[in-house]
């Protein structure tokens, strides 16, 4: 996968921009990180050491923030992330099969990015949407009663 260096100008301004929204204080910390996260792609070290600075919160928190939350990441990650519901309502519904056709499809494992750089596969803890399992989420968006058939004509709609 090519990683293409980050602008140290672009991150620190995504930093900013997202501490100005939400304010200075650590009770903000998870949707500046998430701003920052989606904005940048991923949370690159200068990035952390911005918001440590200014929220007063040590980076050693940061990234155990960073760990807990699968939406966030401090290692680059594919165009498109999916995260795939890994709790047991989806699973007994069948997410099983769908899990493996995305892996089939995509050609990698849980936590890998393909080698063009579009995709980046993930497991999550439960959606919120168990009644619609399997579920998996495509950046922002949800699917919900996915079946294994219908994984290639969901993953052509990304581009
Ligand atoms: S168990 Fe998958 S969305 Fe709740």
């Amino acid at each position: 996968m090519t990683i293409v260096p980050i602008d140290g100008k672009v991150v620190l301004e995504a930093v900013r921009t997202a501490v100005d929204r939400y304010g200075a204080t650590r009770d903000e910390l998870i949707p500046i990180l998430n701003d920052v996260n989606r904005e940048i792609g991923y949370l690159p070290g200068e990035a952390l050491d911005e918001i440590s600075r200014l929220l007063r919160v040590p980076k050693s928190h940061l990234f155990s923030v960073a760990s807990f939350y699968r939406m966030l990441s401090t290692k680059p990650r594919g165009k498109h992330v999916i995260q795939f519901c890994e709790s047991a309502p989806c699973h007994v519904a069948g997410g099983r099969e769908v899990w493996m056709a995305v892996k089939e499809a995509l050609k990698i494992d849980e936590d890998e990015t393909t080698p063009d750089g579009n995709w980046t596969l993930v497991t999550t803890s439960c959606l919120g949407v168990c009644g619609v399992g399997p579920v998996m989420m495509i950046d922002d968006d949800i699917f919900g009663n996915v079946d294994a058939k219908q994984v290639q004509s969901i993953l052509a709609r990304y581009h």
